[in-house]
């Protein structure tokens, strides 16, 4: 059985990472809408990884016992000045995911739920992915600069990126 606490978090938490899935959709929108189709190809890959973040949380909490309760979610930003923008803002959006599941990780050790624990586990080694894989798009954009061949040549690589594959 899950803690009421716990419950109410990972509620929080199934809801925040909706949002990441509508935010990284709203940032393929927008890249597509600038002709890089590379570009709106990885924030869908992106925004399909963070639905299947989603399913991840809503199985345990119901696995545990628990209620899902799926909250509001509100629109996301909707244009930014330039693909580095665009990359920028995904990169401080997964360090803010990582602080939420770091913050996750402290409240299930205080009441002491090893199962919980565990599970977020594989949230914690994910995060170190997540980061570096926007953080390495970010450091290719500045190296180009306002280069476009530079510019379509990374929008070329990213149109590469795989549909993720759901855990079993
Ligand atoms: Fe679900 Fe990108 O963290």
């Amino acid at each position: 059985m899950i803690a009421a606490e716990i419950e109410r978090e990972f509620n929080t938490h199934i809801q925040f990472e909706m949002a990441s899935s509508y935010l990284y959709l709203s940032m393929a929108a927008w890249c597509d809408g600038q002709g890089l189709k590379g570009f709106s190809n990885w924030m869908r890959q992106q925004a399909e990884e963070e639905r299947l973040h989603v399913m991840r949380f809503f199985d345990f909490v119901l696995d545990r016992g628990g209620s899902v309760r799926l909250a509001a979610i509100d629109a996301p930003q909707a244009t930014w000045e330039s693909p580095l923008a665009v990359f920028e803002a995904a990169h401080a959006h997964e360090c803010e995911v990582t602080r939420r599941i770091h913050a996750l990780v402290d409240t299930v050790l205080e009441i002491r739920d090893h199962a919980a624990n565990a599970f977020l586990q594989w949230f914690v080694n994910e995060q170190v992915e997540e980061e570096a894989n926007a953080a390495d798009v970010v450091a290719r954009l500045r190296l180009v600069g306002d280069d476009g061949r530079g510019i379509l040549l990374i929008d070329q690589e990213l149109a590469r990126r795989t549909a993720p594959v759901a855990a079993e």
